[in-house]
């Protein structure tokens, strides 16, 4: 897996799913600037965090999501409208367009995932936080998971853990239904070297789906999901606190 460097987005084709990385603890002039991009509303979210880490964060990561959202549908990032689904999934309403994208955060990283005409989602975690994850996986996973799980080497469990969690996570949020879908209501591969795969939906065509791995750094694990299986994953890095509006003028 290789992240390339651009300063703008490349063409986003109807077979093309774009994910980019980006770190949100930036200075305070790239918070300002962002903050100048987002609505009433969002100012609103963010002035309800407690701590001024975590506001920034939500600034920064809205920021991020306006200019690359602005960059591929050619509207001003600050003009952006979003609807959002029964479970808070946003989607873009202004302007008019096909394309799709979703958005994951952890601490100070960022996965964003784009596409065009079908439905994304994008997890990421961080592998080094502190989880009881023998009892996250035996409440939450799947039987046929935890029956893989169980298989594998003491060694091999907790990487096979985060790659299973992002995994179920970025399905779930390539539905719109998030958690409330049931997490026990399908089943991803997590075996070490096995390909991402939707393995078993209770309702439904898992072939109607494809997910993929990300990389995006030594402590963090990520996974796409994308409707279809007729799409290619391409991933995507820009120079850091430095907006997507400054570097495309830079480009010309
Ligand atoms: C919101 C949800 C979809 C993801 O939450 P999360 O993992 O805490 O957060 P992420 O950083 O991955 O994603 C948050 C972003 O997803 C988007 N989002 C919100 N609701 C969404 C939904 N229903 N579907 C898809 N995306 C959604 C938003 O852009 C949100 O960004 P924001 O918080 O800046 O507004 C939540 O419903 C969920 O699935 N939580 C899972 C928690 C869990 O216990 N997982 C166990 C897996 S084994």
């Amino acid at each position: 897996m290789t992240w390339t460097p651009v300063l703008s987005p490349p063409a986003l084709g109807p077979s093309d799913v774009h994910i980019w990385r980006s770190r949100l603890d930036v200075h305070a002039e790239e918070v300002r600037r962002c903050r100048a991009l987002l609505t009433t509303e969002e100012n609103e979210r963010a002035g309800r965090f407690v701590f001024e880490e975590h506001r920034d964060r939500f600034i920064v990561a809205r920021g991020r999501m306006r200019d690359l959202l602005a960059a591929y549908v050619g509207s001003p990032a600050a003009t952006l409208q979003f609807a959002y689904g029964s479970h808070g999934k946003p989607r873009l309403i202004v302007p008019a367009t096909d394309t799709t994208f979703n958005v994951s955060h952890s601490g100070g990283s960022m996965l964003l995932a784009f596409a065009r005409g079908r439905h994304v989602g994008v997890d990421i975690e961080r592998t080094t936080r502190t989880v009881d994850w023998e009892a996250v996986a035996a409440r939450f996973f799947a039987a046929p998971e935890r029956a893989v799980l169980a298989r594998l080497s003491t060694s091999e469990r907790r990487a096979a853990f985060f790659r299973c969690w992002t995994r179920k996570e970025a399905f779930m949020k390539a539905t719109g239904q998030g958690v409330t879908y049931g997490l026990t209501s399908f089943a991803v591969s997590l075996a070490p070297g096995d390909p991402a795969e939707l393995l078993w939906l209770a309702e439904g065509d898992p072939q109607g789906w494809g997910l993929a791995d990300v990389e995006p750094d030594a402590e963090h694990c990520g996974a796409i999901c994308a409707q279809g299986r007729d799409w290619q994953p391409r991933y995507l890095v820009a120079p850091e606190a430095r907006s997507i509006t400054e570097a495309r003028s830079i480009t010309g």
